[in-house]
C-alpha cells in the first residue's frame, strides 16, 4: 500500500491490467485522461458564480441549442471541450460522440488514432448547475472498428451495451467521485483535494437486491404506461397496499446522482417510456446515459432495463436515441419488467389502484 494508505486510480488500473499481460496500456492511459477531464470539470463546477461558468451558453443570444433541442449551459459546452481536448491527443481514440455534438467527432489528423471510441454526456443534470445541486459526467468506452484510416461514422457507435469495454461516471457533489467498471465489478474513487488524485475508497460496490426507495418524476404520471402506474401506485400504497411495506421517494433530476445514491444504498430509478411525446420514446439517451449506467448497475449486481428488455441487449439505431430506462435494485427492476410482460387483460381493472381511486387519479393508458 502506498504511503497515502489508499490505492490511487492509477494503481488500481495497473493492477487490473496485470490480468491481461498482452495489454498495451492504451486503455489505462485513456481512462486516466478521462479522469483528468473530470477533474478539470470538477474545478470549473466548484468555482460556480466566481468562475463565470453559470447560466446559458452565449447568453446574450438567448443561449445555443444542442441536437436534443435543449438550451446549452456554459458548463455543458465547457465540459464537452474538456473531454475533447484532454482525450483527443493520446492516440487511444478513433473517434468520440457526445450529447453536445450532433455528429461523431473526428480525431484531428495531427494526432495518431487508436482502437477505442469514447461516448459521453459531459455534464449530466445540467439544469441543476445554477442551483448548486450535484451534477456529473458519464462515459462509455467501445472498441473502434478494425483499424483503417477512414473517418468514424455514426454506425461505428451503434453497438449494444454488452459491447462496452468500460463505463463510468464522475459525480461533482459535496465530494468529487469517480466510479468505474472495466467489466470486473465496480470501484469508487474519491478525489483527494490535496493531492488532486482519485483514491480508491469504495472497492467492489454492490447494489442491494431489495429496496424501499424509488425515484421517478411524478409530474409525468398522466403520461405513464399502465405497468409503471401500477408499480408506483403500489409503492405509494405502502404498508396497507399489495407491497405491505412503506416506500420513500427521491428525485434529484441528475440521473448520475440518483445512480450514485442507488449504488450506495439501493433503490430503483425510472425514467420510463411514456406518452408525453410520441417522437421521444423516453427522456434519457441510450448510448451515453442508459448503457454506461446500465453496465455499472449490472456489474454491481443490480439490473438495468427498458422495462421490457435488458438495456444492454438493445441494438442502438441512432447516436442520440432516447429510451425508457429503469435501473437499480434487482428485485424491483425484475418486478417492473414482470408488470410490463403481463398481458393487460390479466390486470385486475376493478382494482382500486387502476380505477377512479388511483392514487394519481388518472385513467389507465393501455
Ligand atoms: P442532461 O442534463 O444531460 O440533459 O440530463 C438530464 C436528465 C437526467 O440527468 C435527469 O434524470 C433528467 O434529465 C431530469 O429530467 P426532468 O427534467 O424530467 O426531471
Ligand atoms: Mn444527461
Ligand atoms: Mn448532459
Amino acid at each position: 500500500m502506498p504511503l497515502t494508505g489508499r490505492k490511487t486510480l492509477t494503481q488500481y488500473l495497473i493492477e487490473e491490467r496485470r490480468r491481461f499481460p498482452e495489454a498495451s496500456g492504451d486503455f489505462n492511459a485513456l481512462i486516466l485522461d478521462v479522469a483528468m477531464a473530470c477533474k478539470a470539470i470538477a474545478r470549473a463546477v466548484a468555482f460556480g458564480a466566481l468562475g463565470d461558468v453559470l447560466g446559458n451558453h452565449a447568453a446574450a443570444a438567448g443561449g445555443t441549442v444542442n441536437v436534443q433541442g435543449e438550451t446549452q449551459k456554459k458548463l455543458d459546452v465547457l465540459s464537452n471541450e474538456y473531454f475533447l481536448r484532454i482525450t483527443e491527443w493520446g492516440g487511444h481514440l478513433a473517434g468520440m460522440a457526445s450529447e453536445e455534438m450532433e455528429a461523431p467527432y473526428q480525431i484531428p489528423g495531427t494526432y495518431p488514432r487508436g482502437k477505442y471510441l469514447l461516448v459521453f454526456d459531459p455534464l449530466d443534470g445540467s439544469s441543476n448547475i445554477d442551483v448548486n445541486v450535484s451534477v456529473g459526467s458519464i462515459f462509455s468506452v467501445l472498441r473502434a472498428p478494425a483499424a483503417d484510416d477512414r473517418e468514424v461514422t455514426e454506425a461505428d457507435f451503434l453497438q449494444p451495451g454488452t459491447q462496452q469495454v468500460a463505463a463510468g461516471y464522475a459525480l461533482y457533489g459535496p465530494t468529487t467521485m469517480f466510479v468505474l467498471t472495466v467489466g470486473n465489478g465496480v470501484a469508487g474513487f474519491t478525489l483527494d483535494p490535496n493531492l488532486g488524485e482519485f483514491m480508491l475508497t469504495h472497492p467492489e460496490l454492490t447494489v442491494p437486491a431489495d429496496t424501499q426507495e424509488f425515484a421517478i418524476n411524478a409530474s409525468n404520471s398522466r403520461f405513464w404506461e399502465a405497468p409503471v402506474k401500477r408499480y408506483v401506485d403500489e409503492c405509494l400504497a405502502g404498508r396497507t397496499g399489495p407491497r405491505a411495506k412503506d416506500f420513500n421517494m427521491r428525485w434529484i433530476a441528475s440521473m448520475v446522482a440518483e445512480a450514485h445514491r442507488i449504488l450506495m444504498r439501493g433503490g430503483v430509478f425510472l425514467y420510463p417510456r411514456d406518452t408525453k411525446d410520441a417522437a421521444r420514446p423516453g427522456r434519457l439517451r441510450l448510448l451515453y446515459e442508459a448503457n454506461p449506467i446500465g453496465f455499472i448497475m449490472e456489474q454491481a449486481g443490480g439490473r438495468a432495463s427498458t422495462g421490457r428488455v435488458p438495456m444492454l441487449g438493445v441494438q442502438p439505431e441512432a447516436l442520440h436515441q432516447r429510451i425508457g430506462l429503469v435501473f437499480g435494485s434487482k428485485h424491483e427492476v425484475e418486478r417492473i419488467e414482470r408488470y410490463h410482460a403481463e398481458p393487460p387483460e390479466h390486470l385486475d381493472l376493478a382494482h382500486p389502484l387502476f380505477g377512479e381511486r388511483s392514487l394519481f387519479r388518472e385513467e389507465m393508458a393501455l
